[in-house]
């Protein structure tokens, strides 16, 4: 594989080569019969030259809550946090690489950014061409028509899933040439030929037209995919684990020719995936995701090099390869990823962080956990009275019972940092009454030239 990296962020100038106002007024295309190579003649800026670097897309503060329902009325008895209040930018021509353990709301995060499901609450603001910095008017949710059509065709997507994205009753000419069709791009034989140029930018060509998606392998079909995101000529493709489920010989093809594509068509690419080797070939920045939060993000060279929140390390020391310095930390990820629904409070990793501190967020859901992985002690657990978060009455059914979690709370069974940020442990009878000390949330701070942290160690002064 070769290595690409964008223009953009290696701060080289970038040849820009779009219509800025593009739509709605459709922009020229080569006539039948004239077929140009698409990467090789890219389109010329009329009206003003969009910059490399330029912010493209902003999410700011988004969340998506899924409601969770219970019972014959099916009322909404919680939510599942799965993205919860979420910031960061995407520049034209950048990749940025989205990564967190399955379940953190990569995909989430990911239909937000595309259009496709709308947040609970926060923004995404997109540069339509109004040629002004971004701000509230361009909030994807309160655009005209006009504008709304030029986000949509904009930003395309690309699945982990090709079987299920890809109609299996359609042919090949029919997928890759539905967004011109829906966009009024081309019909008849035009269309036919758009489609040749792409399916031959993607790798495939005319033989391949009239074919079902079953008649492909999964990188084949990965690339009509691509075919299909790429006939709009977007700026942003949100790419979706796109090479998880491929053989790693076909995942290097894939990414060589996203990284082509990219390189000819100055796209923006949002990469979302589970897999740092990934991010560290493909993305400009890395983005660190955990249980809904942003917990880290910067430069990848950075945070390959110098990753400041123990959740990155700890990520990055499962990847040992990928390791520059023998001297980091090889913390490795021990327990599952929490219930989102129920977050844990102050910093959301304190339950698994190897390194946490009393100042971390120490709450009684912590011992609720505890107690729910220990199943004769949950069985005894007969109540919870709370008076706030970090301080409650846990009530059960025998005297043992919470002589047994007194004793595990003063044990090395839970981390020295939660035995340091207890300020009360009483047992009277059947109750056992906790107090830990209460502590604000942990945000992102700056740790050097953009890059920023979500950890009380190592903040600046
Ligand atoms: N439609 C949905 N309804 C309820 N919960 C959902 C839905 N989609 C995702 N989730 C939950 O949101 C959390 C984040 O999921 P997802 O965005 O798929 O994470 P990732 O892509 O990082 O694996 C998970 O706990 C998942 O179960
Ligand atoms: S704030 Fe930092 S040290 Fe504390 S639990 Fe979170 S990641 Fe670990
Ligand atoms: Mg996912």
């Amino acid at each position: 594989m070769h290595r690409h990296r964008s223009a953009a962020a290696a701060g080289r100038p970038r040849p820009c080569r779009r219509l800025f106002s593009r739509t709605p007024a459709r922009r020229a295309r080569p006539r039948d019969g004239d077929r140009r190579d698409m990467m090789q003649q890219p389109f010329t800026e009329t009206t003003r030259q969009k910059k490399a670097g330029d912010t493209l897309l902003s999410v700011r503060d988004l969340s998506k809550h899924f409601p969770i329902r219970d019972g014959v009325l099916q009322k909404v008895v919680g939510h599942v946090r799965a993205v919860d209040g979420v910031s960061f930018d995407i520049r034209r021509g950048e990749t940025v690489g989205l990564v967190g353990e399955s379940g953190c709301g990569k995909t989430t995060l990911s239909q937000c950014v595309a259009g496709l499901t709308t947040p609970t609450s926060g923004q995404i603001l997109f540069d339509t061409g109004s040629g002004k910095p971004l701000g509230p008017e361009d909030s994807i949710a309160r655009l005209p028509k006009d504008r709304q059509r030029i986000f949509r065709r904009n930003v395309q997507m690309v699945f982990q899933d090709n079987f299920a994205s890809l109609n299996p009753r359609e042919l090949v000419v029919d997928i890759v040439g539905r967004p011109l069709r829906v966009y009024r791009e081309a019909s008849g034989t035009a269309l036919t030929e758009r489609v040749v140029e792409l399916l031959e930018q993607v790798g495939l060509g005319r033989q391949h037209l009239y074919r079902y998606p079953h008649q492909f392998s999964g990188g084949q079909r990965q690339r009509i995919s691509i075919a299909r995101a790429l006939a709009l000529d977007p700026d942003l493709i949100v790419l979706d684990e796109p090479t998880s489920a491929l053989d790693v010989s076909v995942q290097a093809q894939i990414l060589n020719l996203l990284g082509d594509l990219q390189h000819h068509r100055h796209l923006a690419y949002l990469f979302v995936t589970h897999d740092l080797s990934v991010v560290r070939h493909m993305a400009d920045r890395t983005v660190t995701m955990y249980l809904g939060r942003v917990v880290e993000e910067g430069p990848t060279e950075t945070i390959f090099r110098e990753a400041a929140h123990p959740y990155t390390r700890a990520l990055l020391a499962a990847k040992p390869d990928l390791d520059d310095d023998p001297e980091a930390p090889l913390a490795m990820l021990e327990g599952t990823i929490p219930d989102p629904a129920r977050p844990p409070k102050g910093c959301r990793f304190h339950t698994r962080c190897p390194v946490s501190t009393p100042v971390c967020g120490w709450e009684v859901d912590d011992i609720v956990r505890l107690l729910e992985a220990d199943e004769g002690l949950f069985q005894s657990l007969s109540g919870v009275e709370r008076r706030s978060d970090v301080d409650a009455d846990l009530t059960f059914a025998d005297e043992a019972s919470a002589l047994a979690l007194w004793e595990a709370l003063r044990s090395d069974r839970v981390p020295g940092a939660m035995r340091e940020a207890t300020e009360q442990l009483k047992v009277e009878g059947r109750s056992l009454r906790v107090r830990f000390s209460e502590v604000d949330e942990v945000h992102l701070t700056p740790r050097g030239e953009g890059h920023r942290a979500a950890c009380v160690l190592g903040q600046p002064e």
